[in-house]
């Protein structure tokens, strides 16, 4: 019986030769933290669902935002959870309101270090949890939605924001946000665009961790899980609307549309591992089933080698020390 002569084989004999011709290769400074702030809070808060996951107050915040920066995590995407919320999600477009005092905080302690990003949505504001405003009929109201975007823009920036990121699914809103941006003389303050959103269930624990009120689901304006097509056409809406980098979420169960979009457009492209992708791994590692650290990493380099530059994942700052330990 003849042996073969050709053995891949021999390029994954040692770590050494692996180490050589690894495709892939995750970078701390691509890795996002995103990282919630309550109003009124004294202490962190832990979230049940989202183990090691904390809700900060201004001061641990502040303190975990420096940690991020020391292990070398490329930005951070701050979440704001109010104390008391209204039917228009007035405490977004406060410049007092948590989000954008937290932004001031956040900036003023490492903004030259790191990227500093915000969710630009009403869904963490507003009493019935919607990404946005509500007309008579109950339905989320496109157009009224976008002038309350503009304004919540606006008053990040105003606060020293570097990069915002809206994650609503209006149609138009990346367009509506630069030019309000631009018109308030904050021409430096890039778009991270949240093009792709499914309506994924996926996002479950996220909503305990911002408390949110939501009855009902998001279908309405998140995309079906079916669709591909779809989501190239959002994407080319943004990039036309001026996104400078283009986001699809969630990320594990949506690697051919992270490959897609690559394939798709020249700007960056982002990806965000969820909440409900970062839980099924740590209930399962906390259950002996899986090893933690090696499933973390892997799907980081899944989602890298999927075509995704940026990625935004809970694990931003453990993964860093871990990824800074191995190259
Ligand atoms: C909207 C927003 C959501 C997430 C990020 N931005 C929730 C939603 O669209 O329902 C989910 C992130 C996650 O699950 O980790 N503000």
């Amino acid at each position: 019986m003849p042996y073969p002569e050709i053995r891949p084989r021999r390029l994954r004999r040692s770590a050494a030769v692996r180490r050589l011709v690894s495709e892939t290769r995750v970078d701390p400074a691509e890795l996002v933290l995103p990282m919630f702030v309550r109003e009124g809070l004294t202490e962190p808060r832990a979230v049940a669902s989202l183990p090691g996951v904390l809700q900060h107050s201004r001061d641990s915040l502040r303190k975990a935002a420096v940690e991020a920066v020391q292990a070398g995590v490329g930005g951070l995407m701050l979440f704001g959870v109010p104390a008391e919320r209204d039917a228009t999600g007035s405490g977004g477009l406060d410049p007092d309101g948590i989000l954008n005092v937290a932004i001031r905080d956040v900036v003023a302690e490492v903004g030259d270090a790191v990227v500093v990003m915000s969710d630009l949505c009403l869904d963490e504001f507003t009493s019935h949890g919607h990404c946005g405003l509500l007309a008579p009929d109950g339905a989320v109201d496109n157009d009224a939605t976008l002038e309350a975007y503009a304004r919540m823009a606006v008053a990040q920036a105003d606060a020293g924001i570097h990069m915002v990121g809206p994650s609503g699914m209006m149609d138009g809103q990346v367009g509506v946000v630069r030019r309000a941006l631009d018109a308030a003389g904050h021409q430096d303050v890039a778009v991270l665009a949240y093009a792709v959103k499914y309506a994924s269930a996926f996002f479950g624990p996220f909503r305990d961790a911002v408390e949110s009120a939501l009855e009902g689901d998001r279908r309405a304006y998140q995309q079906d899980p079916a669709n591909l097509r779809e989501s190239l056409r959002e994407v080319e809406l943004d990039v036309a609307e001026g996104a400078d980098l283009v986001m699809v979420k969630p990320a594990l169960p949506y690697l051919d549309v992270v490959s897609a979009v690559r394939a798709a457009v020249d700007v960056p492209v982002a990806a965000y591992q969820v909440s409900g992708e970062y839980a099924m791994v740590e209930a399962a590692a906390a259950n002996g089933w899986v090893d933690r650290e090696r499933v973390m990493l892997e799907t980081l380099t899944s989602i890298r080698r999927a075509g995704a530059q940026v990625i935004l994942t809970y694990w931003a700052v453990e993964a860093a020390k871990l990824l800074r330990e191995r190259y």
